[in-house]
């Protein structure tokens, strides 16, 4: 593909998105920087403009479908983009004894429904002009489980198949949609997850499985390193200069525990034994009343 020069950001407020945005921005492009915060997108808009690139600033709930599809409008009354990246997303930190229907639907409204409304909008100008790239950000939880966050896990599951499907959709054709399967990344969303900071979970979770798995004689989880938000900028752009791409595994090891969970999940769970009993236990001590 040619350097693609208009970009749709969702979740560009902050993390992964608002790093894009200013990488892109150094393309020159024009970027339209969608999410809730009006001020921090006006900061990421502020530094794109400062690159030398244009920004148009659509703030949006995107749980919100009527919202949603304004937004779009917006977007294409201007152009048709050559990429859109799906990157908005939240997770949550509950149990599923603890997951309300409240949270169950914002999860998925945010995570996948927005992505479908954004898709079927987007796609009737991309195809008149046979061009375009959806890149969707699921997650290592759209391919393989943690505990305490069901509802993301499951609507990282669905928006990895949504995208899959519509990649059969646009076969044939020059329009191509990517499913990028990032681990941690060092942004605020293990802080910003409802029910409460699953990062905490996670940390106090890592940190009682070495007990646990010492106790036990087992091997320590395979837990991969963080990466920062711009490492996985780059990876986004490295995906879409690519064009037709497989699954993207940004994070080491985590392409064979997600080929695990298809040829044999008793071992994989087997492998994040010590971690899931860590967690099961954090999860325990942080929510005794
Ligand atoms: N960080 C990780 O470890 C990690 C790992 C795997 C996958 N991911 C995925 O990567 C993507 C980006 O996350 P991040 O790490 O950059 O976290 P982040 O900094 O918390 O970014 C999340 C973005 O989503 C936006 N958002 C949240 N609720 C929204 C709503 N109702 N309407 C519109 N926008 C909304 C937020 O903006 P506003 O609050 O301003 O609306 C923000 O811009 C997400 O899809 C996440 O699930 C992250």
């Amino acid at each position: 593909m040619t350097t693609p020069n208009s970009w749709l950001i969702t979740g560009a407020s902050s993390g992964i998105g608002a790093a894009l945005a200013r990488s892109v921005a150094r393309q020159g492009a024009l970027l339209f920087l969608t999410a809730r915060r009006a001020d921090q997108l006006d900061s990421v808009a502020n530094d794109v403009r400062s690159a030398g690139a244009e920004a148009v600033v659509l703030p949006c709930d995107l749980t919100n479908a009527h919202d949603t599809e304004a937004m779009m409008r917006d977007v294409l009354a201007r152009t048709t983009p050559d990429v859109v990246v799906h990157n908005a997303g939240r997770g949550n930190c509950n149990s599923i004894e603890d997951t309300s229907d409240a949270t169950w639907d914002d999860i998925f409204a945010l995570n996948v429904d927005a992505v479908f409304r954004i898709t079927r909008a987007a796609l009737p100008a991309m195809r008149q002009r046979n061009s375009g790239h959806f890149v969707t950000i699921s997650s290592v939880a759209g391919r393989m489980a943690f505990p305490f966050n069901a509802a993301y896990v499951a609507a990282k599951h669905a928006v990895t198949g949504f995208t899959a499907a519509l990649r059969t959709e646009l076969a044939g054709t020059n329009i191509y949609a990517s499913i990028m399967c990032p681990a941690g990344v060092t942004t605020n969303w293990a802080n910003a997850t409802d029910g409460g900071p699953i990062g905490t979970i996670f940390a106090d979770g890592i940190r009682l499985s070495r007990t646990i798995a010492k106790e036990r004689g087992l091997p320590l989880a395979p837990l991969t390193p963080m990466m920062s938000a711009e490492a996985f900028a780059h990876a986004i752009v490295a995906t879409v200069e690519r064009g037709r791409s497989s699954d993207v595994f940004t994070h080491a090891g985590t392409m064979d525990h997600a080929a695990l969970a298809v040829t044999d999940r008793n071992a994989l769970d087997d492998a994040f034994l010590p971690l899931h009993l860590g967690m099961q236990q954090a999860y325990r001590d942080n929510h005794r009343s």
